[in-house]
């Protein structure tokens, strides 16, 4: 049994979701629940993995040894049901490195890359910031529930320019599993227009039945050559901080084009305790994985339940995956500033914006609910507070 219930003291730990509310928000007096790591202390064979490690002393040049790898394969296979070859799947320092990777490899300045907002607004930042064409296959909220527009899709991969995709499975804000079917109409869609699919599924394992996430990895042989997972031990085991994620990509040519770059810039070498505790958390992990994923579950109870019994004006975007929950304010009848005033001045909470995620995501908030139950109803408290006082 882990303690989820802890309250751990994050200050003056150099935390970006800590330390970095001032430049963010302007003022630092706030509860954060925006960035996407948990407050839950690590797991006892996570800190005993850190503590034998740095108990040997030497700290020299580290390599990714065959067990490493061996560790990812495993994970894949008995929680996803993939099966990745050792040639097929290879490391990368940071999910979001991955992603700048595949563009700057795959795609050339000036050509238009999918993805579908509101989304991880550093989709958006990096096909930019690469010179790249955004293009926006935007969801669909029917109901409280959001949906892919394949028609849209279609027409806008059809474009000779557009030349990827980068899909969130699950997906970040909205908490969607996408269905096997919704994949492999994306999947089919990108095959058929030549656009080379990326598929981010680092929240795959925080996922609440009876929802099942599928990999990309594993879903049908014709996509081998059209597809790229990348996916991280970070978010499940709160990791971030050490750096470790990796990608599987099964056409040789393109893995050799990121090999070749990988070693370029001189990323083949390791961390040390990234390492080794890639490896522990995926050979000792799972009961772990279990038990977070049911307090999480109990976490998005209490909020849904809060929600609606005091701030009813605010919909709760149901959530098949992810400890991220989108919050529907558009009853509020507020404007952008007005509703970053609400939380930030009035409730004094960090949490995302809406429209950081796109146009489409304004009017709407994120909160991340990993942290402590009495933590999350403190925070809850202080929303309701401030909006009985607007
Ligand atoms: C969809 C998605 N991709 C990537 C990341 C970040 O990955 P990394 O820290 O490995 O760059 C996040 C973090 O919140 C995320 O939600």
């Amino acid at each position: 049994m882990y303690n989820f219930d802890e309250i751990v003291d994050r200050k003056n730990t150099s935390s970006v979701k800590y330390e970095e509310m001032d430049l963010k928000f302007g003022r630092a007096d706030l509860t954060p629940m925006w960035v996407a790591d948990m407050d839950f202390r690590a797991p006892e064979f996570v800190i005993e993995c850190i503590n034998n490690r740095a108990e040997h002393g030497i700290f020299g040049y580290t390599k990714r040894m065959p067990e490493f790898y061996e560790a990812i394969k495993s994970w894949l296979k008995t929680r996803h049901g993939v099966q990745v070859e050792r040639e097929q799947l290879e490391y990368g320092p940071g999910v979001v490195f991955l992603l700048n990777m595949m563009i700057r490899l795959f795609t050339e300045k000036g050509e238009k890359v999918l993805i579908q907002s509101p989304v991880y607004y550093p989709f958006k930042n990096i096909i930019e910031q690469n010179h790249r064409v955004l293009v926006d296959n935007t969801l669909v909220l029917k109901g409280d529930r959001y949906e892919m527009d394949f028609q849209d899709l279609e027409e806008k991969a059809k474009d000779s320019q557009c030349k990827m995709m980068l899909l969130c499975s699950p997906h970040n804000p909205v908490g969607r599993v996408w269905s096997k079917d919704e994949l492999v109409r994306v999947a089919e869609i990108c095959r058929d227009n030549g656009v080379l699919l990326i598929s981010d599924e680092i929240h795959f394992d925080l996922v609440y039945k009876p929802h099942v996430h599928y990999s990309l990895i594993g879903l049908d042989k014709t996509f081998d050559d059209h597809v790229i997972v990348c996916t991280a031990p970070s978010k499940t085991f709160n990791i971030a901080g050490l750096h470790s994620s990796y990608c599987v990509i099964k056409n040789p040519e393109k893995m050799t084009a990121y090999r070749n770059e990988l070693g370029l810039l001189d990323l083949n070498r390791s961390n040390v305790f990234s390492r080794e505790l890639t490896q522990s958390v995926y050979e000792n992990g799972a009961a772990y994985v279990d038990e977070l994923n049911a307090y999480l579950q109990g976490n998005i109870l209490a909020a849904q339940e809060f929600m609606a019994q005091n701030i009813p004006q605010i919909k709760v975007i149901p959530m098949e995956a992810t400890y991220l929950m989108w919050l529907d304010c558009r009853e509020l009848n507020l404007t952008i500033s007005e509703l970053d005033d609400l939380f930030v001045q009035k409730a004094k909470l960090a949490l995302d914006s809406g429209y950081w995620f796109g146009p489409s995501g304004e009017g709407f908030m994120r909160i991340n609910l990993a942290c402590p139950r009495k933590s999350l109803i403190e925070a809850l408290e202080q929303l309701k507070d401030a909006i009985e006082k607007k």
